[in-house]
């Protein structure tokens, strides 16, 4: 097998925390070959799909994990398989990147994730096709929507379509003084949507990740805690993450998102749970696999690998 990766600069990853990392290993560990590419590798040539490659051999050693072999260029459809695990932003780039890997899979290429399904999933935006696992949701970029909406539901969070990592989100109480000119501020004066949500308490147990391959969840998640500093359940912004089982509610939105995440050819996905609400849909690059991994000693990246030697051979 022929696996092809997009990703970032391997030179710059953390080989303790990257999942992308971790399904190099699990790919190789199989005698897989593995064809390294950034972003600006991909181009077309007529109505070809190519790219600039090299060959990659990874190792689980913190001072040299990596080692890339000379360039070459080839067609991409010489590769039975594409990890894109470019992350965002997700920008008019990201989508020409996506285009590019619409023709490789016409050619017989298993793109992981789908890339027309990656520009039709708004990470934040899709859980609007849940409504039986959200909590009340707005997005709008109209400040009176915006303003209503925080006075009917009293404690809020407001967040943009597009940042990661816990970047740009503000907690808005009723009471609070300056709404109109935050929302001003965040919206930027009523020209880019953004969305409102009532503010789960149940955020101090955690923001819950589950991972999905192929639509079935992985059966524990990641909570990640976070910091009394801030209220923020990322990692990044200093969330401590503990191991748990998923519970009845969980199951029951896996159930319900996992099968239309299938459908669309979403093989490897994060869904993200505070509470008893889904809040985030993360398709692009999800992570916590190793974290994951570390805890319960579950392979997931193995897991991934073995449904897509199956549906590689469902292509051929
Ligand atoms: N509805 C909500 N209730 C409480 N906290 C929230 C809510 N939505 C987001 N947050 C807080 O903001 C953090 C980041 O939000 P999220 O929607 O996951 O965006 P991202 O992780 O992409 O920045 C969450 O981990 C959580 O701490
Ligand atoms: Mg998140």
């Amino acid at each position: 097998m022929k696996l092809g990766i997009i990703m970032d600069p391997i030179n710059e990853i953390d080989i303790k925390k990257d999942s992308s990392f971790a399904m190099l290993l699990a790919a190789q560990k199989r005698g897989w070959s593995i064809h390294y590419m950034e972003s600006d590798d991909l181009y077309m040539d007529n109505e070809i799909p190519k790219a600039r490659m090299q060959f990659l051999e990874v190792k689980e050693n913190p001072k040299k994990w990596f080692k890339l072999d000379k360039e070459y260029i080839d067609e991409i459809s010489s590769l039975d398989v594409i990890l894109m695990r470019k992350d965002p932003p997700f920008n008019l780039e990201y989508i020409y990147s996506t285009y590019i890997l619409e023709h490789a899979q016409k050619l017989g290429v298993y793109v992981v994730n789908n890339p027309e399904s990656l520009r039709t999933v708004n990470e934040k935006f899709f859980i609007t096709y849940f409504p039986a696992c959200i909590p009340p949701t707005i997005v709008s970029k109209n400040i009176k929507f915006l303003f209503e909406f925080i006075q009917k539901q009293n404690d809020v969070i407001i967040k943009p379509l597009d940042s990661m990592g816990g970047a740009g989100i503000h907690h808005i109480k009723k009471t609070n003084k300056d709404i109109k000119a935050v929302l001003k501020l965040i919206t930027k004066n009523g020209n880019e949507c953004v969305m409102g949500q009532k503010f789960i308490p149940e955020i101090s147990l955690g923001d819950k990740r589950i991972l999905l391959i192929d639509g079935k969840p992985i059966p524990y998640a990641l909570a990640r805690i976070p910091s009394p500093i801030n209220q923020k359940g990322n990692l990044v912004q200093g969330a401590t993450a503990k191991g748990i089982g998923l519970t009845e509610r969980d199951n029951f939105i896996c159930n319900i998102v996992g099968p239309e995440l299938k459908k669309m050819g979403l093989t490897f996905v994060g869904i993200d749970i505070i509470g008893d609400y889904l809040t985030e849909i993360n398709v692009t690059s999800p992570t916590c696999i190793k974290e994951l991994d570390n805890i319960y000693n579950i392979k997931i990246a193995d897991k991934l690998m073995n449904v897509i030697e199956k549906k590689t051979k469902e292509i051929i």
